[in-house]
């Protein structure tokens, strides 16, 4: 099993660097490791985001575990050469269209949510957003308009199959956890919305054991801050599924704890922290490395079907926690590595 690392820009070599430490205690048979350029750091040294090899790398790997892109030194390069084009690029190219960003709040850290401890401590729930169509993908540029105004566009557009696969993706994911569905979309306004929900519909007929609710976008927004624990699952396009995630991550208490994957249902899957390469704390070992040590064990349940061996790095992380590991952005003070110690001690 090749797992390719693709560390990138920032922090990410730091926290995948724990991560690697954490699946080599598990000494899984046959895991072999690929290191490859993406980001800020494959633009510096061969020009691209995501060079020709890297992309090779990913297409042979049976997953892929993903630092973070973006790089302050690269702000004022053209779009297409922008390290955050990597993520992107790596999306469509293996076709991963299934995002997976569960919330959950570990029991000891219900106090450092921007929520009611009581309110947080509720939060166990999966958005499913879908990552390879909306109005990211869709036709944009800058035109004139009559009145010599400069005006810019990005069309919003889904189709049957899209939705299709996203929806079943939802279903699944609900059927193995409570059964609860929640489909967010602004059918009230936008056309791609209507179509969303009729899809999503059709589809429901195959799962019966799943209850279905629709909910818009906005309200959904708000619900999750008055009562996040109403959700299950919630599956919903790449925008709103964008803009929730990261507003659940604060619900949760700190962006550093939430993990990803995205699936692209041959199940190979790129796995990654969802926040993004924090150049402010680059280098200062502030780093928190938990968020990408949970996403190598979504990477053991999903790619490498090895539910166990997540189920060991899941409960490592909670015990950690609970024996009183805190990285700064959880009000403590130990150092990326002193996390990633505290996850081995436990292992
Ligand atoms: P960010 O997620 O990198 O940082 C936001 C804030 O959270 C910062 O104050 C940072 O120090 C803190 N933070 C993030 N991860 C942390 C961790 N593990 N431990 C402790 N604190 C942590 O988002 P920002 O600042 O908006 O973007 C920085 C760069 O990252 C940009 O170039 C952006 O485009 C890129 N980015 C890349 C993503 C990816 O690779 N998938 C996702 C999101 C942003
Ligand atoms: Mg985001």
């Amino acid at each position: 099993m090749l797992i390719a690392l693709f560390p990138g820009d920032g922090i990410g070599p730091e926290i995948v660097a724990q991560a690697v430490r954490v699946l080599d205690a598990l000494a899984i048979d046959g895991l072999t490791y690929e290191d490859g350029l993406v980001g800020g750091a494959a633009y510096k040294a061969v020009g691209h985001p995501l060079p020709p090899e890297t992309l090779d790398l990913a297409k042979r790997a049976d997953a892929i575990l993903f630092g973070a892109v973006g790089d302050p030194d690269c702000d004022a390069l053209e779009r297409r050469l922008r390290p955050e084009q990597a993520i992107l690029g790596l999306r469509k190219e293996l076709g991963l269209f299934s995002n997976l960003r569960p919330a959950k709040v570990f029991p000891e850290l219900a106090d450092e949510s921007a929520l009611r401890p009581e309110v947080a401590s509720a939060i166990d729930l999966l958005i499913v957003r879908e990552t390879n169509g909306d109005v990211y993908f869709g036709e944009k540029g800058f035109r004139t308009t009559a009145d010599g105004l400069r005006e810019g566009y990005d069309v919003m557009s889904y189709n049957e199959a899209e939705v299709r696969r996203i929806a079943h993706a939802g279903f699944q994911a609900a059927r193995a956890r409570r059964g609860k569905l929640c489909s967010v979309d602004k059918a009230n306004v936008l056309e791609t919305s209507q179509l969303w929900r009729d899809v999503v519909i059709a589809v429901s007929a195959d799962y019966p054991d799943v209850a279905l609710s629709h909910m818009y976008v906005d309200n959904a927004a708000m619900q999750l801050v008055r009562n996040p624990g109403q959700f299950d699952v919630i599956v919903t396009g790449n925008l709103f599924g964008d803009i929730l995630s990261d507003q659940a991550s604060m619900c949760v208490g700190s962006i550093g704890m939430l993990a990803s994957a995205t699936l692209n249902g041959s199940g190979q899957g790129l796995y990654e922290p969802i926040h993004g390469s924090a150049p402010d704390i680059a280098g200062t070992g502030k780093a928190n490395p938990l968020a990408t040590i949970l996403s190598a064990a979504m990477m053991l349940r999903y790619s490498l079907n090895l539910p166990e061996q997540a189920d060991r790095i899941e409960a490592a992380v909670a015990k950690a926690l609970a024996d009183g590991a805190r990285s700064p952005d959880l009000g403590g003070t130990m150092s990326t590595v002193e996390m990633g110690d505290a996850v081995l001690a436990v292992l």
